[in-house]
């Protein structure tokens, strides 16, 4: 398969490029504090673990200030179409992430999403840290999705790509612009004690 964004010239990076390493806790922070809240509480079916949370912004509480002590270099969820005000549609069970960092303009990272769409990467991947800016593309068998610009220093998907699109955001991370194209596989069956797959990729 061609990854069409791997084709492409890689932008040269001028001036400050910021890189992400797990950072130590930072308490006491009432900005972080009540984005976390924000988030409310956890939605009962899926407990804190790898398939919680889908489509929210994983760093916030991922990103080294706690309240998770895992810290992700980046992660997100994966989503089959747009969705709709109320409701984020299938999500894209093991959907493949392409990340393409600052440090390494030839090489991609492929790391593959959970049975909720959830992704996340850490030093097992990208064991000198990422630097950004980053590219990143989505796929899912031969349907693929590329962000078109970098992500200058956002690690969560989610903190920009929120549901419903409007002006201030692109909409959730999607691989179909309809519901109705959505190929109309089997769900794979998910749920807590589901094994988190294989994450790595070609
Ligand atoms: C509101 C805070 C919050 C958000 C948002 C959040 N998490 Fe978590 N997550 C936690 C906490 C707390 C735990 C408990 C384990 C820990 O401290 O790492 C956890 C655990 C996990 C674990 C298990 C880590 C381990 O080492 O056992 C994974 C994987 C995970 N989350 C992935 C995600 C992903 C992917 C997202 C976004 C789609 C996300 N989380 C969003 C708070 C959060
Ligand atoms: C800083 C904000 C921001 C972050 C963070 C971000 N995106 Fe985006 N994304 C955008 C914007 C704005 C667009 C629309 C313009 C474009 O394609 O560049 C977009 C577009 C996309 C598209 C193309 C959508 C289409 O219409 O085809 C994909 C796929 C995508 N993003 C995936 C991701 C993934 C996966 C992540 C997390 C690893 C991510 N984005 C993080 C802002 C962001």
């Amino acid at each position: 398969m061609q990854y069409r964004w791997l084709s492409h010239a890689f932008l040269v990076f001028g001036g400050a490029a910021s890189s992400i390493t797990a950072g130590s806790s930072c308490a006491l922070d009432p900005v972080h504090d009540s984005s976390v809240k924000a988030l409310g509480d956890e939605d009962g079916e899926f407990p804190p673990g790898p398939y919680h949370r889908a489509g929210q912004a994983c760093t916030v509480c991922h990103g080294g200030q706690g309240p998770a002590k895992s810290t992700f270099f980046m992660a997100g969820t994966i989503f089959m179409s747009p969705g709709t005000r109320d409701e984020a549609g299938r999500v894209a069970q093991k959907a493949e992430i392409r990340i393409r960092d600052a440090n390494n303009p030839m090489y991609y990272k492929c790391v593959r999403a959970n049975c909720r769409g959830n992704f996340y990467v850490t030093s097992r991947e990208f064991p000198s840290g990422i630097t950004f800016p980053v590219k990143v593309s989505v796929s899912q068998g031969t349907q693929e999705r590329v962000m078109n610009s970098l992500i200058g220093r956002e690690p969560s998907c989610g903190a920009c790509h929120k549901r419903p699109g409007f002006f201030d955001s692109p909409g959730q991370v999607y691989l179909y612009t309809s519901e109705s194209e959505v190929p109309q596989t089997e769900e794979e069956e998910c749920n807590p004690s589901t094994p988190e797959p294989e994450r790595d990729c070609e």
